[in-house]
Order: structure tokens, then sequence, then C-alpha cells
């Protein structure tokens, strides 16, 4: 008699991969694929990447800049990158030993996670969180304390953070400006991190992909810039988001040298590295003048205006973000006071897609009153949205 069949879904599915589920992002622009309803549930841009970043990508691989680049970050981008943190934040990076360049901020986070925790160690996360913190944190084996963020500014107890901490927590992950809140963490917030990263031997893995979508008075401080933070923090960035290139998949990492050494171990056998011709055209995009950045912020603060007029008029109570590209709104006061009912209802019958709250906490029953769009979108695609709205 020969083998007998295995039963392979449960033979074959790792243990590390039980606590994951679907991304509900992404399962959203399905959704609105299928129902052509307009996407406001993921963060991408439906206009165009800047023109001179497109053509320093054909460029390069016109001039055959087609094979893998140094596998932690081809040598031109990198050192844009260091002159880039010196101009903005006077921060001194060592392109030999302290970036790394990797697939996105999603591979820069799984990287640096891998690269620093055990399985038991503890990480602290802030929710609302962005959703790829989940699979992140459960990777690597970690155990998680979550810490809420208290609407309607976003901010955390510090008595709940600290108690969140003790020896056995190795990291923290900050999103500031944050996914899905749009809170902005002020110096006096940041110091209070900084302090208990200190107290009990932590890291701060901060991921800062909206570092330049920031508004009103608002001000975005790398925590890696703060006292006894330099060789605790791991920064991780990306240009998917500051240059309207999500397709691309070229992110960083800055840490320390001795951290760096083993995030770089991590990166090269996960992916090589990114994309060759793109890191080219990074270099590009890095160098961009200031003016660049400042169109952005103002650029997007009148779409998030115009998202927050129209999402008052169609009754939601939308929260004010401070950065980012979201708009978590409260639903309370809506026919349909449930989150993932509403969604359901938007997407199909009204035609937009949005993302339902509950899948930003670890406990689903937190978000079921707030649902979240993205304004990240070109004003006829927002006017169309608010027509749809409009008939809620
Ligand atoms: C907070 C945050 N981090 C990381 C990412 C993903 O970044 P990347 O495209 O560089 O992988 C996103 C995308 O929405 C995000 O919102």
């Amino acid at each position: 008699m020969g083998p007998q069949p295995s039963r392979p879904a449960k033979r074959f599915r790792a243990a590390r991969t039980h606590g994951i589920v679907e991304s509900v992002i992404r399962e959203m622009t399905r959704l609105a694929i299928e129902h052509q309803a307009v996407n406001l549930a993921q963060g991408f841009p439906d206009f165009p990447a800047p023109e001179e970043l497109k053509r320093a990508a054909a460029g390069a691989i016109a001039a055959d800049l087609n094979q893998y680049a140094i596998t932690w970050g081809a040598k031109k981008l990198r050192d844009a990158i260091a002159a880039k943190y010196r101009r903005h934040y006077a921060l001194e990076l060592d392109p030999e030993r302290e970036i790394t360049v990797c697939c996105g901020a999603t591979e820069g986070m799984i990287a640096s996670l891998l690269a620093t925790v055990d399985p038991g160690d503890e990480v602290v996360i802030f929710e609302p969180f962005y959703e790829n913190y989940g699979p992140g944190t459960l990777l690597s084996g970690a155990r998680r304390n979550f810490v809420r963020l208290h609407p309607p500014d976003w901010r955390f107890d510090p008595q709940q953070l600290r108690a969140a901490f003790s020896p056995r927590v190795k990291a923290i992950i900050l999103n500031s400006p944050g996914n899905p809140t749009g809170h902005v963490f002020d110096r006096p917030q940041l110091e209070f991190i900084a302090q208990l990263c200190q107290e009990f031997d932590a890291l701060a893995i901060a991921d800062e992909i909206y570092e330049h979508i920031v508004y009103g008075g608002a001000q975005h401080i790398p925590i890696m810039t703060l006292p006894g933070m330099r060789d605790r923090t791991i920064l991780v960035n990306s240009m998917s988001k500051t240059y309207s290139v999500t397709g691309w998949r070229v992110g960083w990492v800055l840490a320390s040298p001795r951290l760096t050494e083993s995030i770089r171990k991590v990166h090269d056998f996960l992916t090589v590295g990114a994309a060759a011709p793109l890191q080219e055209a990074g270099a590009v995009a890095l160098a961009l003048p200031d003016d660049y950045y400042a169109a952005l912020a103002r650029d997007y603060q009148q779409r998030r205006d115009r998202m927050l007029h129209m999402l008052s008029l169609a009754g939601f109570r939308p929260f004010h973000p401070q950065g980012a590209y979201y708009i978590m709104a409260d639903i309370s006061n809506l026919p349909i006071p449930d989150d993932l009912k509403l969604a359901r209802h938007l997407v199909e019958k009204i035609g937009v897609a949005a993302v339902p709250g509950s899948s930003f906490f670890s406990n689903p029953a937190h978000g079921k009153k707030l649902i979240r769009f993205c304004f990240c979108k070109k004003y006829e695609t927002l006017e169309l949205a608010e027509r749809r709205l409009a008939k809620l």
C-alpha cells in the first residue's frame, strides 16, 4: 500500500501563518474593482508619479542598469538617502554601515522584526494600527502588547503605555504621521516613548513613511533624533508615499551598524534587493528640492479638507488628521452604524470602497463605529465619491 493521502490543508499550513488573516484593505480593493466602486480603501494615488522620476527610471533601464544592485542598496541611492537625512534632520548616517535599501517599508519592517525579535519577546504596538504590523510581529514570533490611541486626537495615555512595558519588551513600533488616524506624535510624546525605551532597554521601530505629509502646524520629528535614541531606533521609510510610486517597492531601513548587520542578513535572504533601475531613479527622487515636499503637503491638505467636507455632508463625523492621507470617521450617526455592514453597503450599493474600522484593532469591537477613507486621489475621483456618498 502506498502512502496514505495526507490532509494537505492542515499538514502544510505552518503554525506561524495561523494568526495571519487576509488583508481587509486589499480585499476591499478587490471588491471595489468587482463593483466598479471608487476605491477610497487602499492608500495609493490614482494620479501620475512625478515626470522626472519616470524619466529617470526609464533612463536607467535604457542604460542597462538591469542586473542585481548591491544587496543593501545601490551606492548612489544610499548616498542620496544619507544626504537627505542630513539636509532635513541633521542626522549623520554612514551609507556603508547604517543604510539598507529594501523592497518597500513592508520588507523593511519585517526584516527589522526578524532581525531583532526572538519568539516570545514582546513588542508594543499602538492601536488603531496599520494592519501589516500584525503579520509582521506574528512572523517573528513576538507577543503583542497593544496600547490604545484615544480619539478625538489619538494620543496615548502615558500610564497605559508605561503599563505595557517590562523587561520582556524588545521593541515598540510607532508610526508617525500615523495610518489610519493621521496622528503626529509631538516632542513630549516622543520623549516619553524614548524614556521608556531607555529604561527598559527596548528598540523603537519607527515607520515614517508619511514624514512629508503633515498639515497645519504639525511637525514630523524622527524619534532617532532624540537624545539617547540614535542607536536605539530602527527607522523604516520608503519612496511609496512621498514620491507617489507605491508600485516601485523601494524602501530603506536606517539603524546603527550593530543593528544594520543583522537586518542586512535577513534582507539579503528575503529578497536580495530592490529593483536596480528604480533605485537609480530613487537617487533622483531623494535629491528633489524642498519645494517638492512643501507642494506635496499643501496639495494633500487641500484634498484632506475636501474629503472632510464631503464626509460631514454625508453624515459621518470625521476626525481631523494632522498628517498622512487617511480620515477615520465615526459612523454612529449613520443609518447603518456597523463598520462591516456599512463598508459592504458602501462598496456594493453606493459605489465607494472604504475600510471597516475593526480591521485596525486587536479587539474588533473597538472599531465597530469607525470607518477609514483615503484621499490620495485625483479631484475628479473625490468628486465622484462625493456625488455617490450624497446618496447615503
Ligand atoms: C504606515 C504604513 N507603513 C508602510 C506601508 C507600506 O509601505 P511600502 O509600500 O513602502 O511597502 C504603508 C502603506 O499603506 C503604510 O500606510
